[in-house]
C-alpha cells in the first residue's frame, strides 16, 4: 500500500491530506478563508496566497500526526500545480517541492481539474471505467470522457460562465453573501423552481456548449426591473422562488447536457465533482435521472467535491503507479491549463 501526501492551494483553501491508494483517507484538514472574503464579494489573490503560506507548515504537521505516518512512509508528494490563481497555487507547490526534497520522495504535480474526478476513488468506492466525468465549480464546467483513472480527455463545456461562477453573480444580484452556491442552495429548498422563467441557453442544441451569461442576466432584470437597477424587491418567499428557479435551470443544463454526453460517448457511468457537485439540487437530480437511466453515479461525499487535498494525493497515487516516478522539482506551477487532451471526435 501507498500513502501519498496531497496539498492543495489553487483558489482559498489550504488543505493538506494524507491518502491510502486504495482511495483510504487517513487523515485531512483545511483551511477555508471564505469568510474572510465574503466582505469582499470574492476571492483577493495576494490574501489568498499569503494566507496559504502562513498555514501549510502547521497543517502538514497535523495531518502527519493524525495519520500515525512518518515522512519514511510516504511513497510520494503530491500538489495542484495548475489551474488556479497563480500566488495561490506557488505557494502549495513550493511546500509540496520542499518536503519533497527534504524527505527524498517522488514530486508529483497533478491537475486540479483532473483530480475532482478522481475525488470518485476517494473512501474506497469501486469504480470502473469509462466514465463520463463532469467538473462544475467556481472555475470550470466541463465535461471530459475518463477511459482510465486520472486521464480526462476534454468533451466540450460552458462557453462563458462556470456554474459556480454564474451561482456566485446570482447570489451577488439576490443580495446573498459570497461564495453564493451554498447560500442559494440553502434557500432553494424551500422555494418553487417555476416561479420564474429563466432560460435553459442551449439546451437543446446538440452540442456540449453550456452557457450561463444569460440566465444570470435574465435574473437580474426579473429580480432588478428591465434595466437591472432597481432596488430588489422580493420578500422572504419571493428570495427562495428566486434562488429555487435559478438552481433548477442550472441544474436542467448541467444534467441536460450530461446525458447528451454519456449516450454520445455509449458510456453508462458517470463521474461529477466540483463545488457544485456539492448543490443538494443537482445531487437530487443526478440520483433520480441515474436510476431511471440504470446508469451507475459516483458522487464524493460534499467536502470531497469542493476543493480539498485528499482528491489531489488520490490523483498523486494514480499518477505514481501509471508513470512510476514524479515530476522534475523545477516544474513550474502554471495559472491555466485544460485537464488532458480533447477527445477525438466520434
Ligand atoms: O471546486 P470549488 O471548491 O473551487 C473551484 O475549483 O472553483 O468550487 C467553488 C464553487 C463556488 O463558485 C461555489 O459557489 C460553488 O462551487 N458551490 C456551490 C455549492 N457549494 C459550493 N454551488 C452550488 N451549490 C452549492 N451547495
Ligand atoms: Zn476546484
Amino acid at each position: 500500500m501507498g500513502l501519498i501526501l496531497g496539498i492543495e492551494s489553487s483558489c482559498d483553501d489550504a488543505a493538506v491530506a494524507v491518502v491510502a491508494d486504495d482511495g483510504r483517507v487517513l487523515a485531512e484538514r483545511c483551511v477555508s478563508q471564505a469568510e474572510g472574503f465574503a466582505a469582499w464579494g470574492g476571492v483577493v489573490p495576494e490574501i489568498a496566497a499569503r494566507g496559504h503560506v502562513a498555514a501549510f507548515p502547521g497543517l502538514v504537521d497535523e495531518v502527519l500526526r493524525e495519520a500515525a505516518v512518518a515522512p519514511t512512509d510516504l511513497a510520494g508528494v503530491a500538489v495542484a500545480a495548475w489551474p488556479g490563481l497563480i500566488g495561490s497555487l506557488i505557494a502549495g507547490v513550493t511546500c509540496a517541492k520542499a518536503l519533497a526534497a527534504r524527505w527524498r520522495r517522488p514530486f508529483l504535480a497533478v491537475d486540479h481539474i483532473a483530480a475532482h474526478l478522481a475525488a470518485v476513488h476517494l473512501n474506497a468506492q469501486s469504480v470502473t471505467y469509462p466514465l463520463l466525468g463532469l467538473v462544475a465549480s467556481g472555475g470550470h464546467s466541463h465535461y471530459y470522457l475518463l477511459r482510465q483513472p486520472g486521464a480526462p480527455e476534454l468533451l466540450g463545456g460552458t462557453i462563458d460562465d462556470a456554474a459556480g461562477e454564474a451561482f456566485d453573480k446570482a447570489a451577488a444580484i439576490l443580495g446573498l453573501p459570497y461564495p453564493g452556491g451554498p447560500a442559494i442552495d440553502r434557500l432553494a429548498a424551500d422555494g418553487d423552481p417555476r416561479a420564474l422563467p429563466l432560460p435553459r441557453s442551449l439546451l437543446h442544441e446538440d452540442s456540449l456548449r453550456l452557457s450561463f451569461s444569460g440566465l444570470k442576466t435574465a435574473l437580474l432584470y426579473q429580480v432588478r426591473g428591465p434595466l437591472g437597477r432597481d432596488e430588489l424587491h422580493l420578500d422572504a418567499q419571493g428570495l427562495r422562488d428566486a434562488c429555487a428557479s435559478f438552481q433548477a435551470a442550472v441544474v436542467d443544463c448541467l444534467v441536460g447536457k450530461l446525458e447528451r454526453a454519456a449516450r454520445a460517448q455509449s458510456v453508462q457511468a458517470v463521474a461529477v465533482g466540483g463545488g457544485v457537485a456539492c448543490n443538494c439540487g443537482l445531487r437530487t437530480r443526478l440520483a433520480e435521472r441515474c436510476a431511471e437511466l440504470g446508469w451507475r453515479l459516483h458522487l464524493p461525499a460534499p467536502r470531497h467535491c469542493a476543493d480539498n487535498a485528499a482528491m489531489v494525493a488520490m490523483l498523486g497515487a494514480q499518477r505514481l503507479a501509471a508513470a512510476g516516478d514524479g515530476d522534475p522539482l523545477d516544474l513550474p506551477p502554471r495559472p491555466t491549463g485544460a485537464a488532458g487532451p480533447r477527445a477525438a471526435a466520434r
